[in-house]
């Protein structure tokens, strides 16, 4: 048996919920593959702020830096909302991507049949969707210096800085274009060089690297009218490369083609690292229900599986467990329409039904 030893953070509102869910189902699914999975459970973001006074420590972040592969809940609250703003959640998050040197967002947007009806566009716009959307995680606005407030003949203002260097650029265009090679060999830049001078950067840094990948379509697109072709024609696109802010605003739009924000997952790589967390947010208003749909962190679990831990067949029964458990009609609240033959249940059934399937699926070994 191979030994694997990942950092789950479970974080804050529904981030424990259906991180355990995913938790669980990856200990049992990576046993079928011979691999015995390690996970050491680290307080972090809001809930590590009210025990350390911090939303990360030091500690913790060497621990997830030493394990390598971390698997992330979500994090933040209205009751931390008016901190300082490196006592934030979010902060913890972001120091966290960057220490990890996780450059590469990956957030596939997979339009699944049986929740057609979820999602508020008409069936004939989703069918054939298949868009993976290529979000770069540790530059741009979030990171850039100056950032500042500060007062100007008695009217306050604030400062951030929208930066992108050619090999900040480069190498998660480099994610990219190798990902396209594997998909239908296409790439979408989005940017606003119309306006925006590190957009100018981003667009002539990514047509030097195309010379390397002549097999693969790149088209670019400013991102005012992605954001209105996501809706319109979301089938024309394959990959989507684009910067951290605009990523992080087109992956939610995006997420309603599958129905549900609690849809989405993401793995966020750089070098040997990997951190992989449900896009959504921690929901506050619905934490501690067991109303959370967990398929977005369980989906996370099995992007670890494909990209860190390399065990793409267990990767693919996860998957194969969440189309299942949605054919068996199991929804939770945010997906449920009333559709006939679908039904309302919580986090707990659909933990259970996943077992179930991943337990009758055990895969042939010698
Ligand atoms: C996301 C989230 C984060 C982001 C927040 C929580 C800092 O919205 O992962 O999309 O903006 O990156
Ligand atoms: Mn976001």
């Amino acid at each position: 048996m191979n030994r694997v030893e990942i950092v789950a953070l479970p974080g804050d509102g529904i981030g424990p919920e259906v991180t355990s869910v995913a938790v669980d189902l990856l200990k049992v699914v990576c046993k079928q593959y011979n691999t015995e999975l390690i996970v050491t459970e680290l307080p972090f973001g809001g809930t590590c702020y009210e025990e350390y006074g911090s939303p990360v420590t030091e500690e913790i972040l060497d621990k997830c830096i030493k394990a390598k592969f971390v698997l992330l809940g979500a994090v933040g609250g209205p009751q931390w909302d008016d901190l300082n703003p490196d006592k934030r959640p979010e902060a913890a998050l972001l120091q966290l991507r960057k220490e990890l040197g996780v450059f590469a967002n990956l957030r596939p947007i997979n339009v699944y049949p049986a929740l057609s009806s979820a999602s508020s566009l008409k069936k004939e716009i989703l069918d054939g969707t298949d868009i993976l959307i290529v979000r770069e995680l540790t530059g741009g606005i979030y990171f850039g210096k100056p950032r500042y407030t500060s007062e100007e003949n008695g009217d306050p203002f604030s400062v951030d800085t929208m930066k992108y260097s050619r090999s900040e650029v480069r190498r998660v265009a480099k994610v990219a274009f190798e990902a396209a090679r594997l998909r239908d060999g296409r790439v979408c830049s989005v940017d606003k060089a119309n306006v925006l001078e590190s957009s100018r950067m981003w667009r002539k840094s990514v047509i030097e690297l195309s010379e390397e990948y002549p097999d693969v379509e790149l088209t670019h697109m400013l991102v005012d009218n992605c954001a209105m072709q996501i809706i319109r024609q979301p089938t024309q696109f394959d990959v989507m490369v684009t910067g951290n802010l605009f990523g992080d605003i087109l992956s939610d739009a995006a997420s309603m083609l599958t129905g549900s924000l609690g849809m989405l997952p993401s793995a966020s790589i750089g070098g040997e690292n990997g951190l992989y967390e449900p896009v959504h947010g921690s929901a506050p208003d619905i934490a501690g229900k067991g109303v959370a749909n967990p398929l977005a962190a369980v989906a996370s679990a099995a992007l670890l599986c494909r990209y860190s831990l390399k065990l793409e067949a267990a990767a693919q029964q996860i998957e194969s467990a969440i189309i299942s458990v949605l054919e068996q009609g199991l929804r939770t609240a945010d997906l449920f329409t009333e559709e006939p033959g679908t039904k309302l249940v919580g986090t707990e059934e659909i933990a259970t039904a996943l077992m179930e399937i991943v337990g009758k699926s055990v895969p042939q070994t010698d």
